[in-house]
């Protein structure tokens, strides 16, 4: 975090937390890809050819709270007036748990994200609903992802967005925006585009079931999310919410930072690009006062 703060970033996100320790899956879990028509299939070896983009599937890990509550504390005291920590969370709960018991837990960590100083809190709702048995990721049940949300504004003063994945249609994702808006200083779209991932043989790259289909992120998702964030902002204009729309996924160029930035997007967040090129940040810095 303090490598990033000093590399000019202005908002600092910690990757999401838990409120029980939870290893990573088994490695290889980030793999360079290439998106192609019927699956994301892995690049060979280690190398990314070129690549930037990738297949991430680490199971959302945490450490310890004991050690994260500590950390992000380290990493508050490492920002600089102006730099924003946010503290990403996820619910945890046992299998047959109810929406409130995961609720709960994730204001549990939103809770110690805040005491230990998070400026913002990112709620990953972009994820399964652990313990509920869902089938699908939180943000598509909105009324599962508003409870969580409202248990995390009763407990929480700080400001909330919402980190959801891609829509299957813009009246759905209109819907869902609207439906949370109350809750939320703002959205961060999108997470990722949920993918198959497999070898040049047709081989799952990832061990086991749950891993079949996971997080496509970088360079060749930039169309499908930018296109959402477009819809979102004109959904906005149009409708009555007016939420922060931070977005993500694909940007991996100054111009494509900028273009979101010009489509609306209130901030631009990177994934893929602060590990394949640190300097990002300064870089658009440099190029956005040029302009200026
Ligand atoms: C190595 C790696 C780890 C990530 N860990 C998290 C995480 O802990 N929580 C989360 O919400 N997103 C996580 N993401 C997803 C990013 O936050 C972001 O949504 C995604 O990478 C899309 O942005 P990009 O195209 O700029 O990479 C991770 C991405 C990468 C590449």
């Amino acid at each position: 975090m303090e490598g990033y703060a000093r590399l000019g970033f202005d908002i600092l996100t910690y990757a999401t937390v838990r409120s029980v320790a939870r290893p990573p899956y088994a490695l290889p879990n980030i793999v360079f890809v290439e998106n192609r028509q019927h699956a994301a299939v892995a690049l060979p070896g280690a190398a990314s050819n070129g690549s930037s983009t990738l297949a991430v599937s680490t199971g959302t890990p945490s450490m310890d709270p004991e050690v994260w509550r500590k950390d992000v504390r380290r990493a508050k005291e490492r920002l600089v007036r102006g730099q924003i920590l946010m503290v990403s969370v996820a619910g945890t709960a046992p299998a047959g748990s109810d929406a409130d018991a995961l609720a709960l837990d994730y204001a549990r960590c939103a809770t110690w994200a805040a005491e230990a100083g998070a400026d913002a809190i990112e709620v990953h709702l972009a994820c399964p609903g652990e313990g509920l048995g869902l089938g699908e990721m939180v943000f598509e049940d909105p009324k599962v992802a508003v409870h969580i949300l409202s248990r995390i504004r009763a407990h929480v003063g700080r400001p909330v967005v919402a980190k959801l994945g891609a829509f299957r249609s813009p009246r759905l994702l209109h819907e869902t925006l609207t439906q949370l808006a109350p809750w939320v200083q703002g959205f961060v779209l999108l997470h990722g585009i949920q993918r198959r991932v497999i070898d040049e043989e047709g081989r799952p790259v990832f061990e086991g079931k749950e891993r079949e289909i996971v997080a496509v992120v970088g360079a060749d998702t930039y169309p499908g999310c930018s296109r959402q964030v477009e819809e979102a902002v004109a959904w906005r204009k149009a409708g009555d919410w007016q939420r922060a729309i931070l977005a993500v996924g694909g940007v991996i160029t100054v111009e494509r930072a900028r273009q979101s930035l010009r489509d609306g997007a209130d901030a631009v967040l990177v994934g893929t690009a602060a590990l394949v090129d640190p300097l990002f940040a300064s870089r658009l810095r440099g190029a956005l006062q040029s302009a200026a």
